[in-house]
């Protein structure tokens, strides 16, 4: 049974559970609300209390159309989205579904272009409101509601951003209503960009983007995949609904303790691309989702992230500082690079195998020949040079992706490595772990291993961010 359930039939208030298992009020407001991930100590302290009536596993379901989608500290927030007029905007319609089932409060803006896309009745009917489209509406402007809708808000989301609303905020515009509250607020501002590859790589859209967030405006994606337009693809595809929730708790700096304020932390995520020869490389399945909630989660809980990331087809989580790399040595390279750090967490799947030599020019057949051989030599460990390197940060978290003795090799990867923690998960291929939503962990540590139920990637990390901020101490930073 849901704990909010539990206490509702009960009687029971979150102030008296709180003082019978001897935790915060706050911290069971946080659990009945769906915020926040019992530990395990919490779940165990909790299903004793409720006499086996609320389990860990209560906690986990959230119900068939929320249970992978984020946002739980949007929770009331006031929010402005600004649909501009892409072909993406029908993504907005499930955007204003999810803000509300968050409680936001929501308001509406449609650039006239939009309405091409979406109607405001459609809008209308989600919201419960008719969405504002005009800067010169004589019922909302008699009181400059323009400079209200811009003030009254936490924070606005522009989904789908188009080109052509990036270049005049870029410039400064304000000819309708989008720009001009656009230009007249200090609230955080999010872009979902979307549109054309070509028209995303142009060096207009280059400038104007670049400019836009010299400006301090936050971007989440475009993505890589195919565009609504038959036969296009490549980069411009608008961020999913749930990354854009992610960054929009991001750049709100989700309510609540930031726990690892001041901190800096680096994590690597997604697989290396090992070249053979120009056109060819060696690769594996990692998808980058576990590494970037991961980073995500660190930031929502205050601290400066660096995410170093190999190839992957998701967003750039917003509000992280994000470097790209193809190969394990240039990984191991911006590592070094933004050390040094105070938490360190390896999830990449890096190649253990490159090249030893790489070919300059493609390899061919040869004629008869019916194998091929490629000499590979090790790759860097990163895990394990900055673990035992001298720029070591006080605690270091490495992944471990198994497909059989998951834990006992796990244990052994902790030793071999010189690393505080390792996260283990079985990733043999009927798991569907590489690629997929949902991730069944262990965590590794010297004296203890949690078995964590299956649960999203986003509570996975969650849950390790909460672990890290409560094992990390400052003191231990400055020893
Ligand atoms: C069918 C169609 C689809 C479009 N899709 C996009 C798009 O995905 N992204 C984009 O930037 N512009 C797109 N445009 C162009 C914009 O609608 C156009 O630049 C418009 O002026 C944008 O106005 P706004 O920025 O005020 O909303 C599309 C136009 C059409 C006709």
């Amino acid at each position: 049974m849901k704990l909010s359930l539990w206490l509702k039939t009960g009687g029971i208030s979150a102030r008296e559970l709180a003082a019978e298992i001897n935790t915060t009020e706050a911290t069971i407001s946080r659990l009945k609300n769906g915020h926040a991930l019992p530990s395990m100590e919490m779940a165990g302290k909790i299903a004793e209390a409720t006499g086996g009536a609320v389990t860990a596993n209560d906690f986990l379901d959230l119900g068939p159309d929320s249970a992978s989608i984020p946002g739980g500290g949007l929770d009331s927030a006031r929010v402005l989205l600004i649909i501009s007029g892409g072909i993406a905007a029908y993504k907005s319609l499930d955007l204003i579904r999810r803000l509300k089932e968050r409680n936001c409060t929501l308001h509406v803006i449609l650039t006239r272009a939009a309405e091409e896309f979406v109607t405001p009745l459609s809008v209308g009917a989600l919201t419960g409101a008719a969405p504002h489209t005009d800067l010169f509406d004589a019922r909302t402007e008699f009181d400059v509601g323009h400079i209200r809708l811009a003030r009254e808000s936490d924070l606005i989301i522009v989904a789908p951003a188009t080109a052509d609303l990036m270049a005049k905020m870029a410039n400064g515009h304000a000819d309708d209503l989008a720009t001009a509250v656009l230009l007249a607020t200090s609230t955080p501002v999010l872009l979902a960009p979307a549109m054309n590859p070509h028209m995303w790589s142009h060096p207009s859209t280059r400038r104007n983007v670049a400019q836009l967030k010299a400006d301090g405006i936050s971007v989440i994606g475009p993505n890589e995949g195919e565009m609504a337009e038959a036969g296009e693809s490549g980069v411009g595809r608008m961020a999913e609904v749930p990354e854009i929730l992610n960054a929009l708790e991001n750049v709100l700096g989700k309510a609540g303790a930031k726990p690892l304020e001041g901190q800096h932390v680096i994590v690597t995520s997604g697989p290396t691309h090992e070249p053979i020869d120009p056109v060819r490389y060696i690769a594996n399945r990692s998808s980058g989702k576990q590494g970037h909630a991961i980073a995500a989660a660190a930031a929502r809980a205050g601290a400066r992230v660096t995410l170093v990331t190999g190839p992957v087809g998701i967003a750039d989580p917003a509000g992280v500082d994000v470097i790209h790399v193809e190969a394990a040595a240039e990984m191991l390279k911006a590592v070094e690079g933004a050390l040094p750090a105070d938490i360190a967490i390896f999830a990449a799947a890096v190649a253990d195998w490159r090249m030893a030599q790489l070919a300059d020019q493609k390899l061919k057949k040869k004629p008869g020949a019916t194998e091929m051989t490629l000499d590979l030599v090790q790759n860097p460990d990163i895990l394990k040079l900055v673990s035992r390197g001298h720029k070591r940060p006080p605690l270091v978290v490495g992944f471990a992706a198994e497909t059989q003795n998951v834990v006992e090799n796990a244990k052994a990867k902790r030793r071999a490595k010189g690393c505080d923690w390792i996260v283990a998960n079985d990733v043999a291929h009927e798991r569907g772990v590489m690629g997929g939503e949902k991730n069944a962990v262990h965590l590794v540590m010297e004296q203890d291993i949690e078995d964590w139920p299956e649960m999203t990637k986003e509570q996975v990390a969650e849950m390790l961010i909460e672990r890290v901020a409560s094992a990390f101490s400052p003191a231990k930073a400055s020893a």
